[in-house]
């Protein structure tokens, strides 16, 4: 790793960085739990543990003062109702914010606060989306052919708390309605393990 200045592109239409140190892929497996339709869901990883999503990180040190970077592909597909989407996550370190600046695609950041504010924004190339600190969220990709693309930037010291989405769920939810994509409450959201201290 270098201290040196550095720059690399984005290029179209993969937008794969020239350079990056990490790829991660997340299959339907690490969905595990989390699906609107567990029967559904299922019956999907019985067929094929599906690519869903895919990370390209450019390692930094994780510490305060370095950014994190890296560009998100979410893959065009559905589990039931519900379209593929990221995990989700609040920061360890929780006040910290996060920028995503969509560059291909279409689909939505799913967020809530601990608290339970819930916000739903939506991506399409060019929008730049802030996430400010406390808010966890979750791209959703409602694309039907294309992956939803974005590149983010967070502080390096951020951390990430995948747990306690994966214990609780989202408040909200992003599913394929009669007239297009509908932000629904989650049914399946653990209100009583949510107020356990
Ligand atoms: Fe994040």
């Amino acid at each position: 790793m270098t201290d040196l200045p550095f720059t690399f592109t984005l290029p179209m239409p993969e937008v794969i960085p020239s350079n990056y140190d990490n790829h991660i892929e997340r299959r339907l497996s690490d969905l595990r739990g989390q699906c609107l339709d567990q029967e559904a869901y299922a019956a999907m990883l019985a067929q094929e543990n599906s690519l869903v999503y895919e990370v390209y990180e450019i390692k930094r040190p994780e510490i305060a003062g370095e950014i994190l970077m890296g560009v998100s592909i979410v893959h065009p597909g559905k589990v039931g109702r519900e379209f593929y989407m990221t995990k989700g996550h609040f920061h360890t370190v929780i006040n910290t914010a996060e920028l995503y600046y969509c560059l291909r695609g279409e689909g939505f950041m799913v967020m809530e606060t601990p608290e339970g504010d819930t916000d739903v924004q939506p991506l399409s190339s060019g929008r730049v989306l802030y996430v400010p600190p406390r808010w966890a969220h979750r791209s959703v990709c409602t694309s039907r052919q294309e992956d939803l693309v974005t590149f983010f930037a967070y502080p390096a010291n951020a951390g990430h708390d995948y747990g306690t989405i994966e214990q609780l769920g989202f408040r909200k939810l992003v599913v394929d309605g009669s007239r297009g994509p509908e932000i629904i409450d989650n049914p399946r959201y653990q209100e009583q393990a949510a107020r356990e201290p």
